[in-house]
């Protein structure tokens, strides 16, 4: 059930390259988000009041606090780095959205995002390592700070292959997952933070013949199916021919990818 929750904060600093963190003491959010949902924050100070979403970056052994990595972009991500300070307390709301689903047979997924689309990832390989699901991880970034998350993956003993711009070995990060399958069996593939990994993503997924999930990022207002606002249109079958308006914030943020390859054009 949602909550909204005057949540104790307990980390705001800087992460990594352009990104910052922050923890919250939400146990109520915490205990019941599952991994690819989202939590919408109120700002204080910001004008016009509007919320902003954010993934769940990590949840703690406890459950009792939940973490959000965002990046400095706008006005209201700007005002978090000082509005927030450790002691104070912050106005959040969640666990929103649909989050990933996870094949109750799944032995090996691949888990691709870039830039700060890698912090809707984590919690999914939290989850499959207590679910015993080998996890291969493939990250990208502008630049090598703005990697985040490869610990995470290490700290569970799972793969993780990287990739800047610039770096010549490869155009894309997906290039590394492509030289995989020729080599191991996945059975899902996860992908946030790019149109162009995600169509990358879904054309691997339809050539192995198995489930691909994009977490979408849109504008939002509401957070809850009320006010349209993140409306999206999307594929309502796999050939493309039919399509529809859908919140991002309710029916998503995660959709399968052949819901939103092509679903625009
Ligand atoms: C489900 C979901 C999960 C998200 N998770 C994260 C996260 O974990 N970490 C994180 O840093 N950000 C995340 N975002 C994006 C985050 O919500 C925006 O960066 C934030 O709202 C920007 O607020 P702002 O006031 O700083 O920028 P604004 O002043 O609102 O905007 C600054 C610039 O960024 C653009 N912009 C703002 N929001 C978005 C968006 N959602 N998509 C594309 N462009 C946008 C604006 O058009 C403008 O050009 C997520 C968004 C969604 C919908
Ligand atoms: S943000 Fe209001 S309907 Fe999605």
């Amino acid at each position: 059930m949602l909550q909204q929750v005057n949540a104790l904060v307990t980390v705001n600093r800087p992460l990594a390259g352009d990104y910052w963190l922050i923890e919250l003491e939400a146990p109520s959010i915490a205990r019941q988000l599952s991994p690819g949902q989202f939590v919408n924050i109120r700002i204080p100070g910001l004008v016009p009041f509007l919320r902003r979403p954010f993934s769940v970056y990590r949840v703690n052994q406890e459950r009792t606090r939940l973490q959000v990595a965002y990046k400095m972009l706008g006005e209201g991500t700007r005002l978090m780095t000082t509005a927030f300070s450790e002691g104070g307390f912050c106005d959040v709301i969640g666990p929103l959205g649909k989050g990933f689903s996870l094949p109750e047979q799944a032995k090996r997924i691949a888990v691709i995002g870039r830039g700060i689309g890698i912090a809707a990832l984590p919690t999914l390989v939290d989850l499959a390592a207590t679910r015993n699901i080998d996890v291969h991880g493939f990250l990208s970034a502008r630049t090598p700070p703005n990697l985040i998350g490869a610990d995470i993956f290490a700290d569970h003993g799972f793969p993780v292959e990287t990739h800047v711009d610039g770096d010549r070995n490869v155009e894309l990060v997906t290039d590394l997952l492509q030289a995989q399958i020729s080599r191991t069996s996945f059975d899902a593939i996860y992908v946030c933070g790019s149109n162009r990994l995600t169509r990358a993503a879904h054309r691997l997924a339809q050539q192995a013949g198995i489930l691909s999930e994009v977490a979408m990022e849109q504008h939002m207002a509401c957070g809850f199916g009320d006010c349209h606002g993140c409306v999206i249109a999307v594929n309502t079958d796999r050939e493309s021919t039919e399509k529809a308006w859908r919140e991002v914030c309710h029916h998503g943020p995660v959709f399968q990818t052949w819901e939103i390859i092509n679903a625009s054009a």
